[in-house]
């Protein structure tokens, strides 16, 4: 038992003698929305707490992101969203370091579409649905995932709730409505961001489930023809007003 404790020992001082601190394990890219986050763990090493520095190649040269951190991630957000980036991270202890491991990034192509933001409004017998498309990390807020892809589209998917009927649709506009749904009846809608020439999708959202009313003001809409609807939603105040209120029931 003490010599193997020994030579354990002894193997140890004889392996960071040699230099080799053991490089990071698991080094992957967490990157959701182009928000990049290079995550590893920490090897095994007795002899103390390792450092890491993780950097990117920019033309011939590497550049460091985080130097000496502690920590087991480091942010590549401010990365270029174009191209292919070689990143790396290493391991530190004292004056050694393990070997870089390396990882290639490409952030339009391998960053996840994050869930989009949906409200959902129950109207008479449809639902109103508009969409939010996923913000971007470091960029203003009016610049959404939709804005950096040429093609860009929601998939929706909608049920009865307590139903395994599932429906599926896609909606290339940041609003759609459901229609001609049952009445009083609730349904649970999902929304997943979806780049058609890619055929790749994005995470979903939570479930939104909302309850549908009567059929009322689709009745009333439905008594003239279209370009009468304000007009006659106007005229009868009450009775809109009426059937909104019992809508919102
Ligand atoms: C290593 O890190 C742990 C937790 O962060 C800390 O409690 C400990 O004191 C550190 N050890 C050394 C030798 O710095
Ligand atoms: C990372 O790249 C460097 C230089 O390109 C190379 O020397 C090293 O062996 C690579 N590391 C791994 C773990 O492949
Ligand atoms: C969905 O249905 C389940 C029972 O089937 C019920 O417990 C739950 O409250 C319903 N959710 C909503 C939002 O109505
Ligand atoms: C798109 O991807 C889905 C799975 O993500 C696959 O089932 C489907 O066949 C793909 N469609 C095309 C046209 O490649």
């Amino acid at each position: 038992m003490a010599r193997s404790l020994q030579s354990w020992l002894g193997g140890c001082l004889l392996v960071s003698a040699l230099g080799m601190v053991p490089p990071p394990e698991n080094v992957r890219m967490n990157s959701v929305n182009f928000k990049n986050i290079l995550q590893w763990e920490s090897p095994a090493f007795p002899k103390g707490n390792l450092t890491f520095t993780a950097q990117y190649q920019s033309y011939r040269k590497f550049q460091d992101v985080c130097t000496s951190t502690v920590l087991m991630e480091c942010d590549f957000s401010s990365l270029s969203k174009y191209g292919d980036h070689t990143l790396r991270v290493r391991a530190e202890f004292a004056d050694e370091h393990s070997d870089w491991i390396n990882i290639t990034f490409c952030p339009v192509d391998d960053t996840i579409i994050g869930p989009p933001g949906m409200q959902v409004e129950g109207l008479a017998n449809s639902l109103h649905l508009r969409f939010l498309a996923p913000k971007i990390e470091k960029e203003p807020e009016t610049w959404t995932m939709r804005n950096i892809y040429n093609s860009w589209a929601y998939h929706v998917q909608y049920w009865k709730n307590g139903s395994d009927e599932k429906y599926t649709i896609t909606c290339q506009y940041d609003f759609e409505v459901l229609r001609n749904l049952e009445s009083w009846t609730t349904y649970c809608v999902q929304v997943q961001g979806f780049l058609p020439d890619r055929n790749k999708t994005g995470q979903w959202s939570e479930l939104v489930c909302e309850q549908t009313t009567n059929d009322d003001i689709q009745r009333l809409s439905q008594l003239r023809p279209r370009k009468d609807a304000l007009v006659q939603v106007c005229s009868w105040p009450f009775v809109f007003t009426e059937a909104l209120l019992e809508a919102r029931r």
